[in-house]
Protein backbone atom coordinates (compact mmCIF):
# COMPACT_ATOMS: atom_id res chain seq x y z
CA UNK A 1 0.00 0.00 0.00
CA UNK A 2 1.67 3.50 -0.79
CA UNK A 3 0.70 6.25 1.41
CA UNK A 4 1.16 9.77 0.85
CA UNK A 5 1.75 11.48 4.33
CA UNK A 6 2.32 15.58 5.25
CA UNK A 7 2.90 16.69 8.79
CA UNK A 8 2.78 20.47 9.02
CA UNK A 9 1.46 20.80 12.80
CA UNK A 10 4.77 22.89 13.93
CA UNK A 11 7.61 24.22 12.34
CA UNK A 12 8.36 21.58 10.00
CA UNK A 13 6.60 21.39 6.82
CA UNK A 14 7.27 17.32 5.43
CA UNK A 15 5.95 14.99 2.76
CA UNK A 16 6.83 11.15 2.21
CA UNK A 17 5.98 8.61 0.25
CA UNK A 18 5.97 5.03 1.79
CA UNK A 19 5.38 1.80 0.57
CA UNK A 20 4.03 -0.11 3.93
CA UNK A 21 3.20 -4.23 3.96
CA UNK A 22 2.18 -6.52 6.44
CA UNK A 23 0.26 -7.52 9.78
CA UNK A 24 0.14 -5.21 13.01
CA UNK A 25 2.76 -7.60 14.37
CA UNK A 26 4.87 -8.15 11.70
CA UNK A 27 4.96 -4.96 9.14
CA UNK A 28 7.67 -3.29 6.88
CA UNK A 29 7.57 0.22 5.07
CA UNK A 30 9.79 1.82 2.22
CA UNK A 31 10.53 5.02 2.11
CA UNK A 32 9.93 5.70 -1.70
CA UNK A 33 10.39 9.78 -1.13
CA UNK A 34 10.99 11.94 1.54
CA UNK A 35 11.35 15.60 1.51
CA UNK A 36 11.40 18.23 4.78
CA UNK A 37 12.08 21.82 5.54
CA UNK A 38 12.77 23.38 8.52
CA UNK A 39 11.75 26.58 9.29
CA UNK A 40 14.05 27.31 12.58
CA UNK A 41 15.67 29.73 11.18
CA UNK A 42 12.86 31.61 11.17
CA UNK A 43 11.58 31.30 14.01
CA UNK A 44 15.00 32.23 16.22
CA UNK A 45 14.53 35.56 16.29
CA UNK A 46 11.49 35.24 18.01
CA UNK A 47 12.48 32.81 20.41
CA UNK A 48 9.51 30.24 19.95
CA UNK A 49 7.99 29.19 16.50
CA UNK A 50 5.71 31.91 15.62
CA UNK A 51 2.17 30.69 14.09
CA UNK A 52 1.74 33.11 11.19
CA UNK A 53 5.11 32.60 9.99
CA UNK A 54 4.24 29.03 10.39
CA UNK A 55 1.24 28.82 8.59
CA UNK A 56 2.84 31.37 6.06
CA UNK A 57 5.92 28.97 5.28
CA UNK A 58 3.98 25.85 5.10
CA UNK A 59 1.47 26.97 2.11
CA UNK A 60 4.99 28.64 0.66
CA UNK A 61 6.75 25.03 0.67
CA UNK A 62 4.61 22.29 0.62
CA UNK A 63 3.97 22.38 -3.12
CA UNK A 64 8.03 22.21 -3.91
CA UNK A 65 8.11 19.32 -1.15
CA UNK A 66 5.29 17.28 -2.81
CA UNK A 67 7.19 17.44 -6.00
CA UNK A 68 9.70 16.68 -4.84
CA UNK A 69 9.16 13.58 -2.70
CA UNK A 70 7.09 12.51 -5.42
CA UNK A 71 10.40 12.27 -7.60
CA UNK A 72 12.28 10.32 -5.30
CA UNK A 73 9.58 7.54 -5.83
CA UNK A 74 9.20 8.17 -9.71
CA UNK A 75 5.65 8.87 -8.90
CA UNK A 76 5.96 12.31 -10.50
CA UNK A 77 5.44 12.44 -13.96
CA UNK A 78 5.36 14.95 -16.27
CA UNK A 79 2.05 15.29 -18.20
CA UNK A 80 -0.10 18.43 -18.78
CA UNK A 81 -3.45 18.00 -17.21
CA UNK A 82 -6.87 18.62 -18.36
CA UNK A 83 -8.45 19.60 -15.11
CA UNK A 84 -12.01 21.58 -15.47
CA UNK A 85 -12.82 24.87 -14.72
CA UNK A 86 -15.14 23.69 -11.85
CA UNK A 87 -12.74 21.71 -10.48
CA UNK A 88 -10.15 24.35 -9.46
CA UNK A 89 -12.44 26.03 -8.22
CA UNK A 90 -13.03 23.40 -6.10
CA UNK A 91 -9.47 23.44 -5.32
CA UNK A 92 -9.55 26.90 -5.10
CA UNK A 93 -12.26 26.88 -2.24
CA UNK A 94 -10.34 23.85 -0.06
CA UNK A 95 -7.52 26.31 -0.12
CA UNK A 96 -8.35 29.60 -0.10
CA UNK A 97 -7.40 30.30 3.59
CA UNK A 98 -3.72 29.31 3.43
CA UNK A 99 -1.94 32.31 1.61
CA UNK A 100 -0.60 31.66 -1.74
CA UNK A 101 -1.22 27.71 -1.50
CA UNK A 102 -3.49 27.47 -4.62
CA UNK A 103 -1.36 29.13 -6.95
CA UNK A 104 1.67 27.06 -5.46
CA UNK A 105 -0.54 23.94 -6.38
CA UNK A 106 -2.07 24.57 -9.09
CA UNK A 107 1.53 25.19 -10.84
CA UNK A 108 3.04 21.89 -9.61
CA UNK A 109 -0.57 19.74 -10.11
CA UNK A 110 -0.93 21.07 -13.69
CA UNK A 111 2.30 19.35 -15.08
CA UNK A 112 1.59 16.29 -12.86
CA UNK A 113 -0.10 12.74 -14.03
CA UNK A 114 -2.15 11.57 -10.85
CA UNK A 115 0.52 9.26 -9.04
CA UNK A 116 -0.23 5.86 -8.14
CA UNK A 117 -1.00 6.11 -4.17
CA UNK A 118 -3.77 4.39 -1.92
CA UNK A 119 -4.20 7.26 0.11
CA UNK A 120 -3.15 10.22 1.80
CA UNK A 121 -2.15 10.54 5.60
CA UNK A 122 -2.27 14.03 7.23
CA UNK A 123 -1.88 15.46 10.70
CA UNK A 124 -4.67 16.55 12.50
CA UNK A 125 -3.39 17.80 15.66
CA UNK A 126 -2.03 17.89 18.46
CA UNK A 127 0.11 21.13 17.20
CA UNK A 128 -0.50 24.59 16.21
CA UNK A 129 -4.28 24.90 14.38
CA UNK A 130 -3.30 27.38 11.73
CA UNK A 131 -0.11 25.05 10.95
CA UNK A 132 -1.94 21.87 11.22
CA UNK A 133 -4.94 23.67 8.86
CA UNK A 134 -2.31 24.36 5.71
CA UNK A 135 -1.31 20.40 5.77
CA UNK A 136 -5.35 19.60 6.17
CA UNK A 137 -6.28 21.91 3.26
CA UNK A 138 -3.15 20.65 1.18
CA UNK A 139 -4.55 16.85 1.88
CA UNK A 140 -7.76 17.58 0.94
CA UNK A 141 -7.08 19.68 -2.29
CA UNK A 142 -4.99 16.28 -3.43
CA UNK A 143 -7.88 14.56 -2.12
CA UNK A 144 -10.13 16.12 -4.55
CA UNK A 145 -8.09 16.82 -7.36
CA UNK A 146 -7.13 12.86 -7.63
CA UNK A 147 -9.89 11.18 -6.40
CA UNK A 148 -7.59 9.58 -3.32
CA UNK A 149 -8.91 9.00 0.32
CA UNK A 150 -7.38 11.00 2.53
CA UNK A 151 -7.30 10.43 6.45
CA UNK A 152 -6.08 12.28 10.07
CA UNK A 153 -3.44 11.67 12.23
CA UNK A 154 -2.53 12.03 15.63
CA UNK A 155 0.42 13.62 15.63
CA UNK A 156 1.68 12.09 18.80
CA UNK A 157 1.24 9.01 17.58
CA UNK A 158 3.21 8.96 15.08
CA UNK A 159 5.89 9.87 17.53
CA UNK A 160 5.09 6.34 19.05
CA UNK A 161 4.96 4.60 15.90
CA UNK A 162 7.68 5.99 14.33
CA UNK A 163 10.13 3.56 16.47
CA UNK A 164 8.96 0.80 14.44
CA UNK A 165 9.99 2.35 11.01
CA UNK A 166 13.39 1.36 11.03
CA UNK A 167 15.03 -2.20 10.83
CA UNK A 168 13.40 -5.82 10.93
CA UNK A 169 13.74 -7.09 14.49
CA UNK A 170 12.17 -3.34 16.12
CA UNK A 171 8.82 -3.91 14.57
CA UNK A 172 8.30 -6.62 17.05
CA UNK A 173 6.23 -4.69 19.75
CA UNK A 174 5.31 -6.71 22.76
CA UNK A 175 2.28 -5.27 24.53
CA UNK A 176 1.65 -3.76 27.01
CA UNK A 177 4.39 -1.39 26.38
CA UNK A 178 5.00 2.08 27.89
CA UNK A 179 5.49 5.19 25.77
CA UNK A 180 7.43 8.39 26.86
CA UNK A 181 6.59 11.12 24.67
CA UNK A 182 8.68 14.12 25.36
CA UNK A 183 8.34 17.07 22.78
CA UNK A 184 8.23 20.80 22.78
CA UNK A 185 4.53 20.52 23.24
CA UNK A 186 4.18 17.01 25.54
CA UNK A 187 5.23 15.52 28.08
CA UNK A 188 3.06 12.08 28.79
CA UNK A 189 3.60 8.86 30.20
CA UNK A 190 1.20 6.73 28.17
CA UNK A 191 0.72 2.85 28.45
CA UNK A 192 -0.15 1.62 24.67
CA UNK A 193 -2.36 -2.22 25.93
CA UNK A 194 -1.74 -2.22 21.50
CA UNK A 195 -1.80 -0.16 18.42
CA UNK A 196 -4.68 2.38 19.13
CA UNK A 197 -5.01 1.54 22.71
CA UNK A 198 -3.87 4.16 24.68
CA UNK A 199 -3.78 4.85 28.50
CA UNK A 200 -2.04 7.91 29.73
CA UNK A 201 -0.69 7.40 32.71
CA UNK A 202 0.47 10.41 33.80
CA UNK A 203 1.51 14.31 31.88
CA UNK A 204 2.88 17.45 33.20
CA UNK A 205 0.95 19.30 35.27
CA UNK A 206 2.60 22.86 33.92
CA UNK A 207 5.51 23.08 30.69
CA UNK A 208 6.58 20.22 28.48
CA UNK A 209 10.35 19.10 29.06
CA UNK A 210 11.48 20.42 25.33
CA UNK A 211 9.35 23.60 26.33
CA UNK A 212 11.90 23.75 29.89
CA UNK A 213 15.15 23.43 27.88
CA UNK A 214 13.67 26.13 25.34
CA UNK A 215 12.69 28.19 28.19
CA UNK A 216 16.08 27.84 30.36
CA UNK A 217 18.47 28.22 26.84
CA UNK A 218 16.54 31.54 26.68
CA UNK A 219 17.48 32.81 29.78
CA UNK A 220 21.27 31.62 29.58
CA UNK A 221 21.17 33.50 26.22
CA UNK A 222 22.05 30.51 24.07
CA UNK A 223 19.45 30.23 20.30
CA UNK A 224 16.35 28.92 19.93
CA UNK A 225 15.65 25.65 19.99
CA UNK A 226 17.03 25.42 23.24
CA UNK A 227 17.57 21.47 23.47
CA UNK A 228 20.55 20.90 21.25
CA UNK A 229 22.42 23.95 22.69
CA UNK A 230 21.64 23.65 26.65
CA UNK A 231 22.88 19.15 25.41
CA UNK A 232 26.04 20.77 23.95
CA UNK A 233 26.75 22.80 26.93
CA UNK A 234 26.01 20.10 29.38
CA UNK A 235 28.30 17.47 27.63
CA UNK A 236 31.35 20.18 27.38
CA UNK A 237 30.99 20.19 31.25
CA UNK A 238 31.37 16.56 31.77
CA UNK A 239 34.03 16.66 29.14
CA UNK A 240 36.37 19.36 30.81
CA UNK A 241 35.13 17.84 34.18
CA UNK A 242 34.02 21.21 35.24
CA UNK A 243 33.66 21.47 39.14
CA UNK A 244 29.83 21.14 39.97
CA UNK A 245 28.31 24.24 41.75
CA UNK A 246 24.98 24.71 40.32
CA UNK A 247 22.10 22.35 42.21
CA UNK A 248 18.60 22.54 41.32
CA UNK A 249 15.68 20.71 43.19
CA UNK A 250 14.15 17.20 40.66
CA UNK A 251 10.34 18.33 40.96
CA UNK A 252 7.82 15.96 41.90
CA UNK A 253 10.49 12.87 41.41
CA UNK A 254 8.93 11.34 44.77
CA UNK A 255 5.18 12.30 44.46
CA UNK A 256 3.12 9.63 44.15
CA UNK A 257 1.42 9.78 40.52
CA UNK A 258 3.08 9.50 36.89
CA UNK A 259 2.98 13.50 36.61
CA UNK A 260 5.41 15.72 35.97
CA UNK A 261 5.89 19.45 36.57
CA UNK A 262 8.68 21.39 34.88
CA UNK A 263 7.68 24.92 35.78
CA UNK A 264 9.65 25.45 38.52
CA UNK A 265 12.73 23.95 37.71
CA UNK A 266 12.50 26.77 35.37
CA UNK A 267 12.04 29.52 38.24
CA UNK A 268 14.80 27.76 40.25
CA UNK A 269 16.99 28.33 37.04
CA UNK A 270 16.05 31.73 37.07
CA UNK A 271 16.81 32.21 40.85
CA UNK A 272 19.78 30.58 40.48
CA UNK A 273 21.36 33.14 37.93
CA UNK A 274 19.58 35.99 40.04
CA UNK A 275 21.90 35.41 43.03
CA UNK A 276 24.72 33.83 40.75
CA UNK A 277 25.62 36.23 38.19
CA UNK A 278 26.89 35.03 35.66
CA UNK A 279 30.49 35.70 35.30
CA UNK A 280 31.97 32.98 32.60
CA UNK A 281 31.29 30.34 29.77
CA UNK A 282 31.99 27.99 32.58
CA UNK A 283 28.97 28.99 34.98
CA UNK A 284 26.66 28.42 31.59
CA UNK A 285 27.98 24.72 30.92
CA UNK A 286 27.52 23.97 34.61
CA UNK A 287 23.60 24.90 34.84
CA UNK A 288 23.20 23.20 31.45
CA UNK A 289 24.28 20.18 32.92
CA UNK A 290 22.56 20.33 36.15
CA UNK A 291 19.19 20.95 34.35
CA UNK A 292 19.77 17.90 31.76
CA UNK A 293 20.99 15.88 34.58
CA UNK A 294 17.59 16.89 36.56
CA UNK A 295 15.49 16.24 33.55
CA UNK A 296 16.86 13.13 33.08
CA UNK A 297 16.66 12.20 36.78
CA UNK A 298 12.80 12.85 36.58
CA UNK A 299 12.21 11.51 33.77
CA UNK A 300 13.87 8.02 34.13
CA UNK A 301 12.39 7.77 37.70
CA UNK A 302 8.65 8.48 36.43
CA UNK A 303 9.27 5.79 33.73
CA UNK A 304 10.71 3.44 35.36
CA UNK A 305 7.63 3.35 38.12
CA UNK A 306 5.73 3.41 35.35
CA UNK A 307 6.88 0.28 33.85
CA UNK A 308 7.16 -1.42 37.40
CA UNK A 309 3.25 -0.59 37.72
CA UNK A 310 2.20 -1.90 34.00
CA UNK A 311 4.70 -4.97 33.50
CA UNK A 312 5.33 -3.25 29.99
CA UNK A 313 7.50 -5.62 27.82
CA UNK A 314 8.39 -2.61 25.42
CA UNK A 315 8.99 0.83 26.93
CA UNK A 316 9.01 3.65 23.78
CA UNK A 317 10.30 6.85 24.21
CA UNK A 318 9.36 9.36 21.13
CA UNK A 319 9.17 13.45 20.69
CA UNK A 320 11.84 16.01 19.75
CA UNK A 321 13.76 15.55 23.32
CA UNK A 322 14.50 11.87 22.62
CA UNK A 323 17.03 13.35 20.20
CA UNK A 324 18.96 14.02 23.47
CA UNK A 325 22.05 11.93 23.48
CA UNK A 326 22.41 11.66 27.40
CA UNK A 327 18.59 10.61 27.75
CA UNK A 328 19.12 7.60 25.04
CA UNK A 329 22.15 6.62 26.38
CA UNK A 330 20.23 6.80 30.26
CA UNK A 331 17.02 5.03 29.08
CA UNK A 332 19.05 2.34 26.96
CA UNK A 333 19.85 0.99 29.76
CA UNK A 334 17.16 0.06 31.30
CA UNK A 335 16.95 -2.88 29.16
CA UNK A 336 19.64 -4.48 31.73
CA UNK A 337 17.85 -2.85 34.93
CA UNK A 338 14.51 -4.81 33.58
CA UNK A 339 15.03 -8.06 32.80
CA UNK A 340 13.57 -8.60 29.57
CA UNK A 341 12.17 -5.27 28.73
CA UNK A 342 13.34 -3.70 24.98
CA UNK A 343 13.78 0.43 25.02
CA UNK A 344 12.80 1.55 21.24
CA UNK A 345 14.03 5.19 20.51
CA UNK A 346 13.68 6.83 17.19
CA UNK A 347 16.61 7.41 15.07
CA UNK A 348 18.11 10.56 15.30
CA UNK A 349 16.18 11.61 12.20
CA UNK A 350 13.06 9.88 12.85
CA UNK A 351 12.87 11.86 16.55
CA UNK A 352 11.77 15.00 15.33
CA UNK A 353 9.07 16.21 13.61
CA UNK A 354 8.13 14.47 10.06
CA UNK A 355 6.12 12.69 7.57
CA UNK A 356 7.44 9.22 7.93
CA UNK A 357 6.42 8.97 11.37
CA UNK A 358 2.54 9.85 10.11
CA UNK A 359 3.10 7.42 7.30
CA UNK A 360 3.69 4.99 9.90
CA UNK A 361 0.88 5.58 12.19
CA UNK A 362 -1.74 5.81 9.46
CA UNK A 363 -0.65 2.22 8.13
CA UNK A 364 -1.39 0.79 11.35
CA UNK A 365 -4.78 2.35 11.82
CA UNK A 366 -5.89 0.93 8.49
CA UNK A 367 -5.23 -2.11 9.91
CA UNK A 368 -6.99 -1.75 12.40
CA UNK A 369 -9.80 -0.15 10.23
CA UNK A 370 -9.90 -0.81 6.51
CA UNK A 371 -13.00 1.31 6.39
CA UNK A 372 -10.55 4.39 6.51
CA UNK A 373 -9.48 3.34 2.61
CA UNK A 374 -13.32 4.81 1.66
CA UNK A 375 -12.04 8.14 3.06
CA UNK A 376 -15.39 10.40 2.89
CA UNK A 377 -14.12 11.66 6.90
CA UNK A 378 -14.94 15.01 8.11
CA UNK A 379 -10.66 16.22 9.05
CA UNK A 380 -10.48 19.15 10.96
CA UNK A 381 -7.12 20.44 12.93
CA UNK A 382 -7.35 20.19 16.37
CA UNK A 383 -4.57 21.78 18.28
CA UNK A 384 -5.19 19.66 21.21
CA UNK A 385 -6.14 16.03 19.85
CA UNK A 386 -5.95 13.87 22.74
CA UNK A 387 -4.58 9.85 22.50
CA UNK A 388 -7.70 8.17 22.53
O1 LIG B 1 8.79 16.79 18.63
P1 LIG B 1 9.44 18.09 18.27
O2 LIG B 1 10.35 18.13 17.08
O3 LIG B 1 8.37 19.21 18.05
C1 LIG B 1 7.23 19.28 18.82
O4 LIG B 1 6.23 18.59 18.44
O5 LIG B 1 7.31 19.96 19.86
O6 LIG B 1 10.23 18.60 19.60
C2 LIG B 1 10.90 19.84 19.65
C3 LIG B 1 11.52 20.02 21.03
C4 LIG B 1 12.10 21.42 21.28
O7 LIG B 1 11.62 21.91 22.51
C5 LIG B 1 13.60 21.17 21.33
O8 LIG B 1 14.31 22.06 22.18
C6 LIG B 1 13.66 19.76 21.86
O9 LIG B 1 12.61 19.09 21.22
N1 LIG B 1 14.94 19.12 21.53
C7 LIG B 1 15.83 18.73 22.47
C8 LIG B 1 16.96 18.24 21.77
N2 LIG B 1 16.71 18.34 20.42
C9 LIG B 1 15.46 18.88 20.30
N3 LIG B 1 15.78 18.75 23.81
C10 LIG B 1 16.84 18.30 24.48
N4 LIG B 1 17.96 17.83 23.90
C11 LIG B 1 18.07 17.77 22.54
N5 LIG B 1 19.18 17.30 21.97
ZN1 LIG C 1 6.44 16.35 17.58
Amino acid sequence: MKILSIETSCDETAVSLVEASGDNRSFSFSVLGNALFSQIEMHREYGGVFPTVAKREHAKKFPLLLKETLSQGDEYVIKPQEYSEETWEEIRKITEKEGGLFDGLKEVLSDMEKPNIDIIAVTAGPGLEPALWVGISCAKALGALWGIPVMPVNHMEGHITSVFMESEDVRKAVFPAVALLISGGHTELVEVLDWGKYNILGQTRDDAVGEAFDKVARMLGLPYPGGPEVSKLAEMARKENLPQKCKLPRPMIHSDDFDFSFSGLKTAVLYYIRDNPLQNEDEVKDICREFEDTVVDVLLSKTKKAVDHTGAQTLIIAGGVIANKRLREKFKKLEDEFPGLIVKTPSQKLSTDNALMIASSAYLKILENSELLKGGMEIKANGNLRLS
